[in-house]
This record gives C-alpha cells, structure tokens and sequence, in this order.
C-alpha cells in the first residue's frame, strides 16, 4: 500500500511539546499498528524564521500540496515576531493555499466534570462548528493611511463570494446528513453587515431546500452566544464565517473544559482525497510553553480527525476513550483537574491506547 505522506511542524511556544506527544501517538499506528504512515519533520515556526528568515517556503508547500495526504500543525505565535509573519505566511499559506475551506471544530465534553455551565453535563455538549475559512475578514485585504497622525484610517475588508459562502453552507449540511442530524444553525451578523451577511442569509435557505429532512435555523451571531450559554445542548452544527467560526470555538472550547481540549480539522470538503491540515484550536500559549504543562489532549483528539480523514475512524474513536479516561481517572494535566506535565499525561494516553488493540 501506497504511504500516507504527513508532514508534521510543531510550530512555536507549546506546539512543540504537545506535537512530541501527538507525534508518539502517529509512530505507535505506523510501527505497531502498520498502518502506512511516512512522517515528515518540518523545522518551521517562530525559531526558523528568527534564525534565518524563512516563513513557509515554496518548495515544501509545493510538495505538501502534491504529495502529503495530512499536516500536523501545533501552533503559531511568537512574543518575538509581533508581526506574526511566519505565522501568517504558514497558517494561511496552507487553509488559503489549499482551499481549506471548511474548518470543522467539534465542541464535544468528554466528561461531566468538564462542563461549566450550571446544571449541565456532557451529553449536552456535543455539536460541531463549520468555520469557512479560506474568506471573511482574513483574506488581509485593506490598508492604513495617515497611519501614525490624527486622521489615520485603517480598513479590513469582508470577503463573502457566493462559491465560499455555498460550499462551506453545503458542508455543514452535508456532515449533518452523513451524522443524522436534525438541524442546522447558520450564525451571522445581517443585520448589521446588510450586504455581506445578506449573502449568508440568502445562500443559507437556498442549501437547506436541498436537504427537505434537516431543519434549517437562522441565528444572529450575538444571540447565538447567548443560547450557547444557556443550552448547548439546542445545537449540532453550526455554519458561519470565518471570524465568527473563530469566536465560537473558543467559547466552545469553554465547554469542553478548556483550549486543551478542543481539536480541528481543515479539509477542502468536497474532495476528501486532497491533503488537509490538523490542528488544536488553542495557540501556542507562551505563558506555558516550555514547562511540561500543556494539555496534549486537544493534539490527540487532532490526530483522531486525522486518522477518520484517512480512512480509520474506529481509531478516532478509540483515541477518544482514551482522552475520556484520562480525565475521569484524572491522568491528566492541571488545566483539567489532574497533576501531571504533557509527557506523562501523553505516556498515560498512549500506554492506554496500546492496552485497547
Ligand atoms: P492560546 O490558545 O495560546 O491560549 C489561551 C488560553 O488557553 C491561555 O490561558 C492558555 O494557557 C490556555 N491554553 C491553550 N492551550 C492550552 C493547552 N494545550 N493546555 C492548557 N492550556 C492551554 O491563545 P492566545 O494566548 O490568545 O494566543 C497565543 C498565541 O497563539 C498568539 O500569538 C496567537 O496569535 C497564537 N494562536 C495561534 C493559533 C494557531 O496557530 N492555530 C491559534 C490560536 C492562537
Ligand atoms: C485559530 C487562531 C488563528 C485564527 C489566528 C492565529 C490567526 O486563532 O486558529 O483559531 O484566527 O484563525
Ligand atoms: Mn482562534
């Protein structure tokens, strides 16, 4: 059988350290396991670029682009690089330069304990988030003017084309179809962006006429957390934009038990043949980073989504239960009620996983 080839960079601040971990876990399935996965080091992040001013070269998003079926990101973002250069080029330079079009961020609670909302426990957390994200505000269209004087400008612009609004709309549906849900919630802001949310609103109601069995539900981004507060249980999958998408998620996140728990996925949906990228939610949170005390659970529940995409989901499933009885059995890190560093906690989910071949 053909190799998968992945390419794996860890990225800055805690990226490193949880990717060593995630790292373990990938070499577990290639060498125990057999499963055929050839690993790819990429020495890029915050260090290279200081180091030599390389960002995210040709050659090699050439070669991701033509020959990986996977990345493994950690993260991006240096307190060196304010500028965020490297991770601009590299985070954008794969989700925009592959058409990653879809960002698919599960909010699932593990365990009860996990959940901070009042009076609700895990099995109401449990939907997933469709962040387009190729479009919006990101594309870094706009510019400043008079910058530095008293009249100064500065202007984002928010892309919204009907072909990325519609096909990250159809991906949402067509993930709640495959999983048998039963609605589908659009958040957006069109009643304030009347001409760039209208699209949304519009495109939205088109899709869902495709899909008779699925209920489709507008809601105002606003109102939407303030719902998700309230009853998380009332959702499973929302579509939205790019910077909604990213707001979302991390007050998803919340209800999971923290960043470190929240994996992702980025896929050009519609072909899941084509390369796509995995990686945590959270950033590289340098407070942490460097003192074994990141959560590496969010880069196991990474490489799960990454295990699905390439044609194993019982895996994902059982790297789940695994992540589950670290945090009952409190093996886990400080974030979520345990005492170990992310080497020990990795050596627990690891061990564990080996136990249930
Ligand atoms: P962050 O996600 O790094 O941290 C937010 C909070 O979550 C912090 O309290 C942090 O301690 C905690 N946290 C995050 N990951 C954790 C883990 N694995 N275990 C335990 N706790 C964890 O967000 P930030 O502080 O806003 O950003 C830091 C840097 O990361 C910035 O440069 C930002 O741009 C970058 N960033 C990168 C990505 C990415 O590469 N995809 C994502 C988000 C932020
Ligand atoms: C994320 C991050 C990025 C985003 C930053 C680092 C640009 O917050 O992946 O969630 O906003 O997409
Ligand atoms: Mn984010």
């Amino acid at each position: 059988m053909a190799k998968h080839l992945i390419a794996v960079l860890p990225g800055d601040g805690i990226g490193p350290e949880v990717i060593a971990q995630a790292t373990r876990l990938l070499e577990l399935y290639r060498d125990e396991r057999d499963l055929p996965l050839d690993l790819w080091h990429l020495d890029l992040g915050a260090d290279r670029y200081l180091k030599d001013g390389t960002t995210y070269p040709k050659e090699i998003a050439d070669r991701i682009a033509k020959e990986a079926r996977a990345v493994l990101l950690g993260a991006l973002g240096d307190p060196r690089v304010p500028g965020l250069e490297h991770a601009k080029d590299i985070l954008f330079g794969m989700r925009f330069g592959l058409d990653l079009y879809a960002n698919i961020r599960p909010v699932k609670a593990l365990a009860d304990r996990l959940v901070p909302l009042k009076e609700r426990t895990a099995k109401d957390v449990n939907l997933v988030v469709f962040r387009e994200n190729t479009e919006g505000i990101y594309v870094g269209m706009g510019g400043q003017f008079k910058r530095g004087t008293p009249d100064e400008i500065a202007i984002n612009e928010d892309v919204n084309t009907r072909k990325g609004v519609e096909r990250l709309i159809r991906a949402g549906f067509e993930h709640a179809k495959r999983h048998g849900n039963k609605t589908v919630h659009m958040a957006d802001k069109s009643n304030a962006m009347r001409h760039a949310h209208e699209l949304w609103y519009r495109v939205f109601f088109e899709v869902a006429n495709e899909y008779p069995g699925i209920a489709a539900k507008h809601v105002y981004v606003d109102a939407l957390c303030l719902y998700l507060v309230q009853d998380p249980s009332q959702f499973e999958v929302i579509v939205t934009c790019n910077l909604f998408g990213d707001i979302i998620t991390d007050l998803g996140a919340a209800f999971q038990g923290g960043l470190g728990m929240a994996g992702s996925a980025n896929v050009h949906a519609s072909d899941p043949a084509r390369v796509a990228m995995f990686e945590p939610v959270h950033g590289s949170a340098p407070p942490l980073a460097g003192k074994d005390l990141a959560n590496p659970i969010a880069s196991f529940l990474t490489v799960g989504m990454m295990l699905t995409h390439l044609g194993w989901p019982e895996e994902e499933a059982r790297i789940e239960r695994a992540c589950t009885k670290a945090i009952i059995d409190k093996q886990c890190t400080k974030d979520v009620g345990g005492a170990l560093g992310t080497r020990a906690c990795g050596d627990f989910l690891i061990s564990e996983i080996e136990r249930s071949f």
